[in-house]
């Protein structure tokens, strides 16, 4: 298949892998309003075309919680996305490093922080949830911390998980699931050779302490449900400002006063998010909510946003809204289940050629050139 957008990258995914991994990935909470909204809101902002501004250089480099990167955008947390394509986690980071870019690893995935550490080497950025057992939270801290990574981003919006009705019917929950996962493995024999067989253990590498060997994909939803906290709050979050000295990123932010909590607590960033729309359905999309969220606190902290983005253009606008970088999360998942580390290369280069064809034809030449004036005005 020819591959040309993230578009071709989700169609090429959907082909390749079962279908429960493919609705898990592509879904989001309830009627997935949010999550529709996040590509909409985005891809309805309109560019002021500008022309004859000598733009024969265009620099995509930026700096980020104090590292230079080639360009604005991170690999984004992503559940169990060694799943997608053998030892994906590995995959996706090398991919990332090539590109001069960093990887943040999820909880919740299939390789270990140390394999994925070792692939990212100066690039390593790692996901934490707040979970009931502090114990066990203060320990994959200190395991991040020894692996080097560069900064913690701290998920704050699933204290509960939010309900996604595809994944009752795809098999990744509800009845009969483990068998209806097998019988779906079989009819998609590449990856059932390539990741079900050759990409083994699927146990969730960073929760093989407290979970055992049974912290298989059986476990994974379970454990996301009983173990959230949803009793915390953000003066509880000062134990982990204490606990990790380097960059701090609170992820899940979509309210300028929660903005401002994250910034009186001493967090270095915010990723402005509602979880690629797969918490609470309903709420604003990302590209709505950055605004309001970079006039509060851009100013005292470093803004980040996900949600919605599928190309290089999407990149650019969110930096005109007030970002300083995007996270990637089903665009680089799909690429990975696609085409491994190959894949993620291609993606990161054709996100790179589409920022430069957008900023060429928006008359600027420099990242920290991007801002709300490239925007029309409505
Ligand atoms: C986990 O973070 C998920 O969104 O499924």
């Amino acid at each position: 298949m020819i591959i040309s957008s993230t578009a071709d990258f989700r169609e090429a995914a959907r082909r390749r892998v079962p279908r429960f991994l493919f609705d898990y990935a592509d879904g989001g909470a309830y009627a997935e309003d949010t999550m529709r909204r996040n590509v909409s809101d985005l891809s309805e902002l309109s560019l002021r075309q500008r022309v004859l501004k000598d733009v024969a250089t265009i620099d995509l480099t930026t700096q980020i919680l104090g590292a230079q990167q080639d360009l604005p955008v991170m690999l984004g947390p992503v559940g169990i996305s060694g799943m997608y394509a053998r030892r994906g986690e590995v995959q996706a980071a090398r991919a990332a490093t090539r590109a001069g870019i960093p990887t943040c690893l999820s909880t919740v995935s299939i390789c270990g922080i140390e394999d994925v550490a070792a692939a990212a080497p100066d690039r390593f950025w790692f996901q934490l949830y707040v979970i009931r057992d502090r114990a066990f939270m203060r320990d994959l801290i200190a395991r991040a911390k020894a692996a080097g990574a560069k900064a913690l981003v701290f998920t704050v919006d699933m204290p509960v998980p939010g309900a996604r009705y595809r994944d009752a019917h795809s098999g990744m929950s509800g009845p009969n699931a483990a068998y209806r996962r097998v019988v779906q493995a079989m009819g998609k024999p590449g990856w059932a050779w390539d990741v079900g067989v050759m990409g083994r253990p699927h146990t969730l590498g960073n929760l093989a302490a407290v979970l055992g060997r049974n912290s298989g994909l059986n476990d994974y939803i379970g454990w996301l449900g009983a173990n959230f906290d949803p009793s915390i709050q953000w003066r509880d979050l000062g134990w982990i400002r204490e606990l990790w000295d380097g960059p701090l990123v609170i992820k899940g932010i979509l309210d300028p006063d929660d903005a401002r909590e994250a910034a009186a607590l001493g967090a270095d960033a915010i990723v402005v998010s509602n979880h690629g729309g797969r918490q609470l359905d309903g709420v604003m999309s990302s590209a709505r909510a950055l605004p309001t969220i970079a006039d509060a606190v851009g100013d005292r902290m470093t803004v980040l946003v996900d949600g919605g983005v599928r190309s290089g253009l999407d990149v650019v606008r969110m930096l005109a809204l007030g970002a300083r970088g995007v996270l990637l999360g089903r665009a680089w998942l799909f690429a990975l289940a696609t085409g491994g580390e190959a894949g993620v290369t291609k993606l990161l280069d054709l996100i790179a050629r589409e920022m430069t064809v957008a900023m060429t034809l928006t008359g600027v030449n420099r990242i920290d050139a991007i801002d709300r004036d490239i925007l029309a005005k409505a």
